[in-house]
């Protein structure tokens, strides 16, 4: 093999090892802070006037919102994996759906309903209804 070749070989292999390392150290660190984000606003006071919720980088946002009784709540994917909003009282439960897709439920009781990813069990969120 020519010389030539075999330190274009290599610098191709550094590149891919670079661009590779870079492209999981920038999104998981991102996930990083999503979930720091969402696991605050868990022991926080919730949000109130928000209807959207973004299921992205792995993490749920806001992870905590106080609506009114008869309030109809969205969950959007943002991620490339699938995800589910599956309530931990068994109430309601998605299933999985896909980036893009969109997940609503209608409150129809008060009350503190708290839910997870079952795919990603660290992705947990929490609606407070009022009556
Ligand atoms: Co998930």
């Amino acid at each position: 093999m020519r010389t030539n070749t075999r330190r274009w070989l290599i610098g191709g292999a550094i590149t891919v090892v670079i661009v590779t390392g870079l492209y999981f150290g920038i999104s998981g660190y991102m996930g990083y802070q999503e979930t720091a984000q969402q696991n605050a606003q868990l022991t926080a006071a919730p949000i109130t006037g928000v209807t959207q919720v973004a299921l992205s980088n792995f993490a749920v946002g806001p992870a905590n919102i106080q609506v009114p009784i008869g309030t109809t709540v969205t969950w959007t994917n943002g991620d490339d994996a699938p995800h589910s909003v599956t309530f931990n009282n068994g109430m309601a439960d998605s299933g999985l759906f896909k980036k893009g897709q969109t997940y609503q439920y209608t409150f129809t009781k008060a009350g503190t309903f708290t839910y997870h990813c079952t795919v990603h069990p660290g992705m947990v969120g929490r609606v407070v209804v009022t009556p």
